[in-house]
């Protein structure tokens, strides 16, 4: 990243933050960056791993004026971050966001009411590997053994059933239950990592999973400020919406990308051809056609679609997305039966 594309992420987040001043300004003692007063209580926050999530989170919180301290289990990078150079190539430390980081655990939990789990979830095959979270936790728990009461929240991107696991392990290591002693909750992260700053102030909704609204709120309070929506929801749904956005922002990547092999094909401009699609906010980009329940049917839908596939096979294109809508619509016509 040179300079001038520094300079333009500074100004970009200068921007959005004049943006929020402007609007909280009748809202006495609002104001962002070191030493300022928040619509809400002072969160005392822990982020547990310092990547392109728990950074941001960490930068984004104290900047909005809670106290913060961050962990990684690498040392250079906690270095790094206290010298105020990013661990992450790319991805500058605005001067007035800074927080202090630890390699100490326990010291960070017992120095905070609220901890971010944000460490990696990668996978292998498919198959998530929950170890660096399993790792964190018990770590956690054995932090708050004597502590009156924690709050634990996993950012981390995890699947319906992961949380069970994790509270059981947190459970054993603090020989406590939850809900005595320390409560969980889920705050799953929809950053991109280009844009990482600017989308934690201007997220498309903040999402909060928790046994109790009580819990829900108190994870909230850290988000004061933010002008979002704001959702309070089940557990299992909370673990779940992240692989419906994503594997539903892979879909229409790819979809589109199908469609722009076609086009090529049969000379059509299809930057166009999409623009003209997108344009449509009634139908096709909205809320239609997103209520789970009957097959599609009727006497349109069913017939473009096959004209449509027909073309694809006679141009000898591979489009296994629209190739395999029918079949797929055929399995929901066989289990809406049922
Ligand atoms: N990167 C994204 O754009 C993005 C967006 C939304 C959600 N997510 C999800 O958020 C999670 C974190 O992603 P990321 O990209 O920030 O990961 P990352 O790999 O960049 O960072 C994870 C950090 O956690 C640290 N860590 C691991 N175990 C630790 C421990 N026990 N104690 C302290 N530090 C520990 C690692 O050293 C590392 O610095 C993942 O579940 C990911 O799927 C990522």
């Amino acid at each position: 990243m040179n300079e001038e594309e520094k300079e333009q992420i500074k100004k970009e987040i200068e921007e959005e933050m004049n943006k929020k001043k402007k609007k909280h300004r009748f809202l006495k003692g609002f104001l962002f960056g070191a030493g300022a007063t928040i619509l809400g209580n002072v969160m005392k926050i822990s982020i547990i791993g310092l990547g392109y999530v728990g950074l941001t989170s960490a930068l984004c919180f104290q900047r909005l004026g809670h106290e913060v301290i961050g962990v990684d289990m690498n040392p250079n990078k906690v270095s790094l971050i206290n010298e105020e150079i990013s661990p992450i190539n790319g991805y500058t430390i605005p001067l007035d966001m800074r927080f202090k980081a630890t390699s100490n655990i326990k010291e960070a939990i017992l120095n905070s009411e609220i901890s971010f789990i944000c460490v990696q979830t990668p996978t292998t095959k498919g198959k998530l590997d929950l170890s660096y979270l399993k790792k964190a936790c018990k770590q956690i728990g054995e932090a708050i053994k004597k502590k009156k009461h924690h709050l634990i929240v996993v950012r981390s991107t995890i699947f319906p059933g992961s949380y069970e696991i994790l509270k059981k392990i947190i459970e054993k290591s603090s020989e406590k239950k939850c809900g005595k002693g320390f409560d969980m909750a889920l705050n799953p992260e929809f950053l991109r990592e280009k844009t990482a700053i600017k989308d934690f102030f201007n997220p498309s909704y903040v999402v909060v999973g928790a046994e109790t609204k009580e819990i829900g709120l108190n994870v909230l309070e850290c988000y004061k400020g933010i002008d979002a929506k704001k959702f309070i929801v089940k557990l299992e749904v909370a673990q779940m919406i992240k692989y419906l956005n994503n594997s539903w922002h892979a879909l229409k990547i790819s979809y589109t990308n199908e469609i722009g092999r076609i086009c090529e094909e049969l000379k059509i401009d299809g930057d166009k051809l999409m623009a003209l699609f997108c344009a449509d906010k009634k139908l096709n980009i909205s809320e239609k056609y997103h209520k789970i329940g009957s097959p599609f049917s009727g006497s349109c839908l069913p017939k473009d679609l096959a004209v449509l596939q027909n073309n694809i096979n006679k141009l000898k294109l591979n489009c296994p997305i629209i190739q395999s809508i029918s079949k797929s619509n055929e399995e929901h016509k066989r289990k809406w039966k049922k």
